[in-house]
């Protein structure tokens, strides 16, 4: 049995369609990340699992029970959005044991639970201050804390990290990780950062104006986007595209980049292509994916004789972009690789990490 079910699920504000039938299967206690651009309907989509949005037409199901019709109390979710969202005019220790008094739970019950969570997350000794003398870091902690006491069946965040500098976002990414092998409560984590979704999820969600656009683990949508979209949007920097078409030469199929540099295929892609010569397509691949031809690459791998436009310097490693035509590529290559602007290099790609992209439909023309 799924700890949460999502069936054919729609949304619209008066005639505005904004999640157009969504279909998933949250197992228990997988942590479950949405991401995807600003707008495209993950807070939506987490609010209806809430009972804070109605469903416009499908059903959703906890541990079972449809909770279509449930109020959010009902539905024993515990949330943790991005502004906290705390009580002003209460104490730390007061605004985690809150919901354990609404339930009329035993004082001495109330205590131990507040006294474990604020010790998972080492806040015991700010029990006593208004969440005004708190840090921003803190009272995240606190909306975790308040979160964790209710032993809910479903934890969902809504981009809890957003108002947290980067250093400090880092660090309680990390926590909210441990915290979940921990507790092993079924999770739902909306963000619209995808190192978050890739550092945090057991399955990534990847959303689109209100469509899934790809559920998989972190690496499946690394390294087999199943659309241009998905493979545009992780990775820093995300993985590059060239304008390409599939040519046939002497009975090969290869690939001509706009750039008029021709590429041969690995043997699988060039079947995957073969009823497409003449076709436009777009060519993918990630910033690591390409090295330098005097490396150590197999001799094999495809070259290509590429303009040095740019150097971006990251401290372990430097960010080398090249010009190709219209489109440009990014290689993430050592420190110690300064070609000079303007210069010509050589680089190889690897074949095995090549990607094709249907030009229309931006559909994976790979088969992984
Ligand atoms: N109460 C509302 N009334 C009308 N439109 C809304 C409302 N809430 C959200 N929307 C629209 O629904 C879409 C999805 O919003 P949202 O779920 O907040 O996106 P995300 O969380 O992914 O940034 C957006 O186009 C937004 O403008
Ligand atoms: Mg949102």
């Amino acid at each position: 049995m799924s700890a949460v079910s999502l069936r054919n699920v729609f949304k619209s504000y008066d005639s505005t369609l904004v999640i157009h039938g969504v279909n998933l299967e949250i197992h228990d206690g997988e942590f479950i990340v949405f991401v995807g651009p600003s707008g495209c309907g993950k807070s939506t989509l987490m609010r209806m699992v809430a009972g804070l949005e109605d469903i416009t037409a499908g059903e959703i199901l906890i541990d079972g029970q449809v909770v279509n019709d449930l109020p959010p109390r009902d539905r024993d979710i515990a949330m943790v959005f991005q502004d906290y969202a705390l009580y002003p005019n209460k104490t730390v220790f007061e605004n985690m044991a809150f919901g354990l008094r609404l339930r009329k739970t035993p004082e001495s019950e109330i205590r131990a639970s507040v006294q474990a969570a604020a010790a998972t997350l080492q806040i015991e000794h700010l029990f006593d201050r208004l969440p005004k003398a708190l840090s921003g870091g803190q009272r995240q902690r606190v909306a975790m804390g308040r979160a964790i006491v209710r032993q809910p069946k479903v934890f969902l965040f809504d981009e809890p990290l957003s108002n947290l500098d980067a250093l400090l976002r880092n660090q309680v990414r990390a926590e909210i990780k441990k915290l979940h092998h921990r507790l092993k409560g079924t999770t739902i984590y909306v963000t619209h950062d995808q190192v978050e979704a890739m550092t945090l999820a057991d399955r990534i969600v990847v959303l689109r104006a209100g469509v899934i656009v790809q559920v998989g683990t972190p690496d499946e949508i690394y390294h087999q986007p199943r659309h241009r979209f998905v493979a545009g949007f992780t990775g820093s920097p995300p993985m590059n595209f060239v304008d390409a078409s599939v040519v046939s030469d002497n009975g090969q199929v290869m690939l001509n980049l706009v750039s008029d540099h021709r590429l041969p295929l690995p043997e699988t892609l060039s079947r995957a292509v073969e009823e497409r010569v003449g076709d436009e397509v777009e060519f993918g691949i990630r910033p690591e994916n390409l090295h330098l031809a005097n490396s150590e690459p197999p001799a094999d791998w495809p070259k290509l004789s590429l303009k040095v436009e740019l150097i971006e310097p990251m401290g372990a490693e430097n960010l080398v972009h090249f010009a190709l035509c219209k489109n440009s590529l990014v290689g993430r290559f050592g420190n110690h690789v300064r070609p000079a602007p303007g210069t010509l290099i050589d680089v190889v790609l690897d074949p095995t990490k090549m990607h094709l992209f249907d030009k229309q439909s931006g559909e994976t023309l790979n088969r992984f």
